[in-house]
């Protein structure tokens, strides 16, 4: 909160109306407990791994945004490769998408280095460039999972050529919004499509069993009422359906990073199971066991003013008794580790809702700038700019709704929530119309506007058509 009223000082410079309209309070530093989670005693971690399967290990990771103030979700998908690599998980059998603006952006002032947490080593060097710039898209990403090589634009052609002795191990960090993951080019990844995708790849007997990380705000969304439990698939993703996740090693912590870094360097959910994955022997930890420390930590986040988001888990659960190891292989560096400790917790550490860390990340930039430079002209229009947009795009959906429903019950019905159990929408075709009109018409949603997806949604879900959108889209936007 201390760095709520700076916030409101700066829009208050910037002469920008009233924040609380703009911005959801961004949220703050914090205290974890010091003391560790200790599992001792606790038998379901007395795992004991088929440690001589038969078949691949393979892993997709895939980073969906770009740009420097984003530096975060690269940083944990170079961690992610590391790890794996480490554990013995060959580069042909590592698919890697990531924008590669980071390690050199101007602003990184250590070229070529890529850390994913305060004074942490380097992430970057190694991390095979599969798919990068405009090839970290939809239509590749799709085409990977199902090893569709003739599906490919671009990129370097690896696929997950897997049979049905396979494991594949999937993670995605970016933004996101109800029913969507976000990519650095084009088109959204729809939950339907995805799960497609995976209902596909079963069918085709392209796996023994595939576990899915996923980090993103509304990450359940992706998968709620819609991923069944019997594909073999056990998923877990940072928030549920209808909250944001958080970023964290955050600018302004108190024991670093650097002063150098604008940006948070990880997101909670990734660096909770990434540093957990670290510093065990992964044929004594099970999945379950891993999803109980990151879930715990991610839920705390913020021992301060409890800010967190809840880990959640679908489709098979039964995978979760099995270990780490068949897909992530293991560190001979652990080999000897016996700890019942599952401390990856440093003490204190920031964490900033995922869909405000531009503005945080505008507002380090304008304040370290030099009174009158170009620097704090540039980074003051660019949050000014920021700041339009929200506006632009709370107004806009507001107004379609109110159109669409009058006065009075247009919040209510944009705000509907479903039960849990139950997707965001059940005619997708209609959802992407509707979004596709309200872009056409009113402008990208961006990444902060993805928020209002549920609203969309609900707009399908009440029966609006495409004809009713239009002109509510253009009455307002025009
Ligand atoms: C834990 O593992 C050890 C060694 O494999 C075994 O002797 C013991 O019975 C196991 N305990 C439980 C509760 O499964
Ligand atoms: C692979 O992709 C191509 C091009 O999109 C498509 O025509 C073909 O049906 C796909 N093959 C499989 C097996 O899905
Ligand atoms: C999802 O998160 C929200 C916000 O933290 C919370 O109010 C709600 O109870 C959660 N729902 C479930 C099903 O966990
Ligand atoms: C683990 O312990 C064994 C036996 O003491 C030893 O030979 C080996 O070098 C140790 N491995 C590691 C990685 O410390
Ligand atoms: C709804 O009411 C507000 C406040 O009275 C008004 O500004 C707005 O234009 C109204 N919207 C519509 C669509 O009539």
């Amino acid at each position: 909160m201390i760095c709520w009223g700076r916030f409101a000082l700066i829009l208050l410079t910037l002469s920008c109306l009233i924040v609380d309209e703009i911005l959801r309070p961004v949220t703050y530093a914090s205290k974890l407990p010091s003391k560790v989670l200790d599992f001792k005693g606790d038998s379901s971690n007395n795992a004991s791994c088929n440690t001589n399967f038969h078949g691949k290990r393979w892993a997709v990771l895939i980073a969906g945004s770009r740009g420097y103030e984003n530096y975060r979700h690269q940083a944990d998908v170079c961690h992610a490769y590391q790890l794996l690599k480490k554990g013995g998980l060959k580069d042909e059998n590592i698919i890697v998408f990531m924008y590669d603006d980071i390690a050199f952006d101007k602003n990184n002032f250590r070229p070529g280095v890529i850390i994913n947490k305060p004074n942490g080593e380097d992430v970057y060097k190694g991390v095979p460039k599969d798919y990068t710039g405009q090839h970290v898209n939809v239509n590749n990403f799709y085409a990977v999972i199902l090893g569709n090589k003739s599906a490919l634009t671009g990129g370097s052609g690896k696929v997950v050529d897997s049979g049905p002795n396979d494991r594949i191990f999937i993670y995605y960090t970016d933004h996101g919004g109800p029913g969507v993951l976000v990519m650095p080019n084009g088109e959204f990844v729809f939950a339907d499509d995805l799960n497609d995708v995976l209902k596909r790849k079963h069918a085709a007997k392209g796996y023994k069993s595939m576990v899915f990380y996923l980090e993103a705000c509304e990450s359940g969304s992706i998968f709620e009422g819609l991923l069944p439990d019997n594909l073999d698939i056990y998923a877990t993703t940072a928030s549920n359906a209808t909250e944001d996740s958080f970023a964290t090693y955050c600018p302004d912590e108190p024991e670093a990073p650097r002063v150098e870094y604008n940006t948070c360097l990880g997101d909670l959910y990734s660096v909770s199971w990434l540093e957990d994955s670290d510093k065990h022997d992964q044929r004594k930890e099970t999945l379950h066991k891993q999803y109980e420390v990151v879930q715990m930590r991610t839920e705390k986040g913020d021992g301060f003013s409890h800010q967190g988001s809840h880990v959640m888990q679908y489709g098979d659960k039964k995978l979760s008794n099995e270990c780490l190891y068949s897909y992530m292989g293991t560190n001979p560096a652990n080999d000897n580790d016996t700890s019942v400790e599952y401390a990856s917790s440093p003490s204190t550490l920031r964490v900033v809702n995922q869909r405000d860390v531009n503005l945080l990340y505008l507002w380090h930039k304008y304040h370290k700038a030099p009174a009158g430079s170009h620097e704090k002209l540039e980074a003051q229009k660019l949050l000014h700019d920021e700041i339009s947009l929200r506006k632009h795009v709370d107004y806009s959906i507001n107004h379609i709704g109110e159109l669409l429903y009058g006065n009075g019950s247009s919040s209510k019905v944009l705000e509907t929530v479903r039960p849990s159990g139950q997707p965001i929408v059940d005619d997708w075709n209609c959802f992407k119309m509707l979004v596709s009109t309200y872009e056409k018409y009113c402008g990208s949603l961006s990444r902060y506007g993805t928020q209002y997806l549920r609203a969309i949604a609900n707009m399908c879900n009440t029966g609006v058509t495409m004809e009713q959108m239009v002109t509510a889209s253009t009455q307002t936007c025009s």
